[in-house]
Order: structure tokens, then C-alpha cells, then sequence
């Protein structure tokens, strides 16, 4: 391999950066782990798994209920990371920020809440063929149950949404458009701000899912101009349990509650109850008080790094790979846009190899990928595909990890040749 195709030092050093996440710090197989699934969900830095450990350790109490110093610090500190999440996405109102447990769960409450009060029969909503299941699933529950109907703007062969399509679908007047910011399998960065603009032109609401954004590129939820935005704190260096709706406070405070209990009320008798404000009125019963904050931890993390800075290390990594992959490993085949238009993932195939049988044989290498479906089912059928390999960038990855990935897969052809 040559070193001319390697990019410049970026901003952001990853050899550094691998110190902050103590499992890197192991081999597999007997070779040094080579994580490349982050698009499945991030490794967590020290700064994260610390806060965690903190608030178990000195702070652990129910928030918003007892009089005592421990609440009070537990609550200070569950109501402060919601400050500093509404930070990384550009919002000023942090009550405009509601903790579910991921992104499935967040796109799950606007379908209940404000899709059952809003979408009736013959209604249209919009989705794309790139969608996850997560944002397609909870529309198709929501347009039988209504008997509304569901349109789909396709994509082309590169894997990039045909906007003509789009344009056309928009004449049926839909009422809700909702869309992925950036595609898991194919890498695809969608143009959310022209869609949400067009959508709107046309009465639509618009709602996107930031899954395999937020962790990876600046994303300013009011310069994109949405009204509901969605995303995995597990995927953002946070724990898994933690998610983030983010809705306009006018349509939060019109939506009714998703799930009923305590503390999303203010008053209950015995028929009847009054609800909280924005956000508690979505967040019934004990919420994950730790994950809250380990969220809240690792939102101050990639502000520290610079969602630029993220941003650009990982557009190197991915121009990379589509580089070397199809010249060291002849025959391979890749999925979704150039480098430019795509985020930190490489979904591809291996012919006469199943990618089951792919990432097993680069897991004796010590090399961590996913391979099935991802959880796009109706876009591997759009590209005539049962499944594929996915590789997927965080910030401590570096070249040599993608010149890995190529030795581990010319052992895959090495050994389904003989
Ligand atoms: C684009 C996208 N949307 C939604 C999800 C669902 O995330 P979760 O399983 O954390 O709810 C994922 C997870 O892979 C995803 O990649």
C-alpha cells in the first residue's frame, strides 16, 4: 500500500484519543482489537464511564422527589446533561430535549403521541427506501391503524434520494415527511435542510431520524429547521438506555402524553389528571437517571474534540477506504455515495462469500465489523441484496485499521479461493 493515498495528520489525532477508551485495550483472537462497528454503537470514553460511576457512587437518589442533598445533586445533575445535549445540537430550550432509551423509542412517541392525533384516513406520509426500521416500522403501525397511506421517495443506483421524486410526491400534500439524516448502511448524507425546507412549502411536519448524524457531524437541529429530531445517545459515546427526542415546544406542549404514571403529572384524582410540562410530561416513572448522565458526558466529550474536527477525521477515513478497498481487494463490491457525501461507513460484499461468513473470518483477525441486513430490509431488497459487510468509523480509528480490514479480507479471499 502506498503512502501517498494516506490522508494529512488530521486536526484530531485518533492514536491519541485510542487512551480514552479503555476497551480498545485488548486482543481478540490474539491480535489487537480493530472496532469497526461504531454505526452499531460507539465504544465509551473514560470521561462517560466515570460520570456514571460518580453518580453511583456519590450521588445515587430519585430525581425530582426527595428534599434531601443526594436528590437534589442526582436531579441537578440529570436536569444538567439535558442542558448540555440541547448544547450539542443547537438547542437553547433545553426542556425541549425529552430522554427516551434510543432512537427507535423517540420516533416510537412522535408515531403515538402526535401521529394518532394527526393522521387519519387517507392521509399521506413520506419516508425513503433508506430508511432504518426504526423509522418505518412506527409509521407502518401508525397507517394501518388509520388506514393512511405510506409513499416512499426511492434512491438511485448510487444510493442517493431522488429529489425529482420527491418534488412530485410533495403534490399529494403529506403530513408528515420524515427522513434519515445520514443512511447506516450506505453511508449517505441526505440534504436535510432543502428537504425540511420543500417539505414545509408543502404543509408538511418533518421529523428525522439523527441516528448515525449526532455522533459524527455538527448538526444544528434549528438551523436545519425540523420539527422533530431523533437520536441514540449509545451510538453518541453515551450508554445504551439513553435516547433524545427533540420536538419544537409548541408541538411537545399540544402532544399528549406517550406513557402515563408518575412524575409526568401535576395533579391526579381519581378520573382524571393533569399533566406536566415539556419534557417531564413524555418521561413517566423512574427514568435512567446514569444513562441521563453519561449522555451529558459524552455530549461535552465530542463538543470538546469538535464535531468538525470529528466530521473531517472521519471523511478522511471513509475517502480511504474507498480507495484502497476495491484496488487490495480485487472483485470487492461497494454500496452508497463518494466519500464526500457519506459518513463513516463502508457497507460492501465479498462475492461467493456470505458476509455472515466475512465477518467471522475477520473477527479471527481481530477485526470487529457487522454483517446482515443492519435493520434495512426494504433497502437490501431495493438493491437486490440478502446482506452485507458494513464497516464503521469512530474517532480513534485510523488508517492502519483500515489497512487491517484489507489484510483480514485478503485472508477471507485466500481462504474461500482454495
Ligand atoms: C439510522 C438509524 N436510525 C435508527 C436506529 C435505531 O437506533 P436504536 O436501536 O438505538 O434505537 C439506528 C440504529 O442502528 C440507525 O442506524
Amino acid at each position: 500500500m502506498t503512502t501517498e493515498t494516506r490522508p494529512a495528520t488530521p486536526a484530531l489525532d485518533p492514536v491519541e484519543l485510542r487512551a480514552d477508551f479503555p476497551i480498545l485495550d485488548q486482543d481478540v483472537h490474539g491480535r489487537p482489537l480493530v472496532y469497526l462497528d461504531s454505526a452499531a454503537t460507539s465504544q465509551k470514553p473514560t470521561p462517560v464511564i466515570r460520570a456514571m460511576d460518580d453518580y453511583y457512587r456519590h450521588d445515587n437518589a430519585n430525581v425530582h422527589r426527595g428534599i434531601y442533598q443526594l436528590s437534589e445533586r442526582a436531579t441537578a445533575a440529570y436536569e444538567g446533561a439535558r442542558v448540555k445535549v440541547a448544547r450539542l445540537i443547537g438547542v437553547r430550550d433545553a426542556h425541549e430535549i425529552v430522554w427516551t432509551r434510543n432512537a427507535t423509542e423517540s420516533l416510537n412517541l412522535i408515531a403515538y403521541s402526535w401521529g394518532r392525533h394527526h393522521i387519519g384516513r387517507g392521509d399521506v406520509i413520506v419516508l425513503t427506501e433508506m430508511e432504518h426500521h426504526a423509522n418505518l416500522v412506527p409509521w407502518q403501525i401508525l397507517a394501518q391503524e388509520k388506514d393512511a397511506d405510506l409513499e416512499f421517495i426511492p434512491i438511485t443506483d448510487d444510493g442517493v434520494l431522488r429529489q425529482d421524486v420527491f418534488e412530485v410526491l410533495l403534490r399529494l400534500k403529506p403530513k408528515l415527511v420524515a427522513f434519515t439524516h445520514v443512511s447506516n448502511m450506505l453511508g449517505t448524507i441526505n440534504p436535510v435542510e432543502e428537504m425540511t425546507r420543500r417539505a414545509h412549502e408543502a404543509g408538511a411536519l418533518v421529523v428525522i431520524d439523527g441516528a448515525q448524524a449526532v455522533p459524527h457531524m455538527p448538526v444544528d437541529v434549528k438551523a436545519i429547521g425540523c420539527d422533530f429530531y431523533a437520536f441514540s445517545g449509545h451510538k453518541a459515546m453515551g450508554p445504551t438506555g439513553s435516547g433524545v427526542l427533540w420536538g419544537k415546544r409548541e408541538l411537545l406542549e399540544a402532544m399528549p402524553p406517550f406513557l402515563g404514571g408518575g412524575d409526568m403529572i401535576r395533579e391526579v384524582h381519581l378520573r382524571r389528571s393533569e399533566w406536566n410540562d415539556i419534557p417531564w410530561k413524555f418521561e413517566a416513572g423512574t427514568p435512567d437517571i446514569s444513562a441521563a448522565i453519561g449522555l451529558g458526558a459524552a455530549a461535552d466529550y465530542l463538543r470538546d474534540l469538535g464535531m468538525d474536527a470529528i466530521r473531517a477525521h472521519e471523511q478522511e477515513l471513509v475517502a480511504y477506504a474507498l480507495d484502497v478497498l476495491p484496488r487490495e481487494v480485487p472483485g470487492i463490491e461497494l454500496y452508497g455515495p463518494s466519500a464526500e457525501q457519506r459518513g463513516g461507513v463502508v457497507s460492501f460484499n465479498m462475492p461467493g462469500v456470505h458476509p455472515h461468513d466475512v465477518a467471522q473470518v475477520l473477527d479471527r483477525f481481530g477485526v470487529a465489523i457487522r454483517a446482515g441486513h443492519h435493520c434495512t430490509m426494504p433497502l437490501h431488497e431495493r438493491l437486490d441484496l440478502s446482506a452485507t459487510a458494513r464497516a464503521s468509523f469512530g474517532v480513534f480509528n485510523t488508517t492502519a485499521d483500515i489497512d487491517a480490514l484489507v489484510a483480514a479480507l485478503r485472508e477471507v479471499q485466500v481462504l474461500f479461493a482454495s
